[in-house]
């Protein structure tokens, strides 16, 4: 006669409990347990931390505002000296007019740039700042004087670089040739290398320098071995990062880019001859 079966009294799991810890049964659905658990718990901080992450991201986006703008007083927060200083503005590329089509304040550009109906494929003649699809919109900051004229155009640009792409603020200053500051806030350029973007004597260089040529074309040069700044001459020069030649071409191509007529060249135009 067969010994009677085993049954648990508490159903599966308590089977499958009761088996030696050693039974491929107990260790494999031990560890489909602990998977689901951990799946749990990472798409849980992945959601709930989601709100944290959007807001760190525009008060990371607010500060390079303020920094590149160059304003702001002692002590005052960023996010203070972005409220008294600046003013957000969605335009349509195409024409530089104004448009409430987005709000300026949530503005994504890497998500509205894979948006087909908010954005367009470059073709590749076109892309020389090598970025793919580009945004019918995109923000712009403006700076006023008192008698609230334009003190300072901060606007967003972006485009390749050696291994990644670039995502900066370009501010110029009133008689919207001149630069008034260039900050990357986003790249995965090599650091001492494509990474020196960053460097504060690097990008102090941009100060002053004029954006345009004589006929009104972009004209920011990067160029190997350096500049003598003192040379007249050398005005749109800036000097390429030493051991980071394709990175230095990046960023010439994306700046002249997104001052040309594809990029805020008409909002530029509609600027200089006072239509708004
Ligand atoms: C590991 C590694 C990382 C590099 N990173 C960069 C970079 O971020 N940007 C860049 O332009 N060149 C980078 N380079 C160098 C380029 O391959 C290329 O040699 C350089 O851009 C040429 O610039 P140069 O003519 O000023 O030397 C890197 C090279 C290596 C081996």
């Amino acid at each position: 006669m067969s010994a009677p079966e085993h049954k648990s009294a508490g159903g599966p799991l308590a089977s499958i409990l009761a088996l030696p810890n050693d039974d491929p049964k107990k260790t494999l659905f031990v560890a489909i347990a602990v998977c689901l658990v951990c799946s749990v718990v990472v798409a849980a901080a992945a959601i709930g931390l989601r709100p944290l992450q959007a807001a760190n991201q525009e008060r990371d986006r607010i500060r390079n505002i303020v920094e590149v703008a160059g304003v702001g007083k002692p002590g005052q927060s960023a996010a203070e000296a972005f409220r008294e200083n600046v003013e957000p503005i969605l335009i349509r590329l195409s024409d530089g007019s104004q448009s409430d089509a987005l709000d300026p304040a949530t503005f994504d550009i890497a998500k509205v740039s894979k948006d087909p109906a908010l954005s367009r494929a470059m073709p590749k003649a076109d892309d020389h700042a090598g970025i793919k699809r580009q945004p019918h919109f995109m923000p712009v900051y403006v700076v006023r004087t008192e008698s609230g004229g334009i003190k300072t155009l901060i606007l967003p640009v972006h485009g390749a670089g050696l291994w990644s792409t670039l995502y900066g603020f370009l501010a110029l200053e009133g008689d919207l040739r001149t630069v008034g500051g260039l900050k990357f806030y986003q790249h995965a350029e090599t650091p001492g290398l494509g990474g020196e973007v960053d460097n504060l004597n690097w990008r102090a260089i941009w100060n002053g320098k004029i954006a345009f040529d004589d006929t009104g074309r972009p004209g920011i040069q990067l160029v190997k071995g350096g500049v003598d700044h003192s040379v007249a001459g050398n005005e749109s020069r800036i000097d390429g990062l030493a051991g980071a030649t394709l990175t230095s071409r990046g960023v010439e191509k994306l700046i002249n880019f997104w001052l040309g007529e594809a990029g805020y060249g008409p909002l530029i135009e509609r600027l200089r001859s006072g239509r708004s």
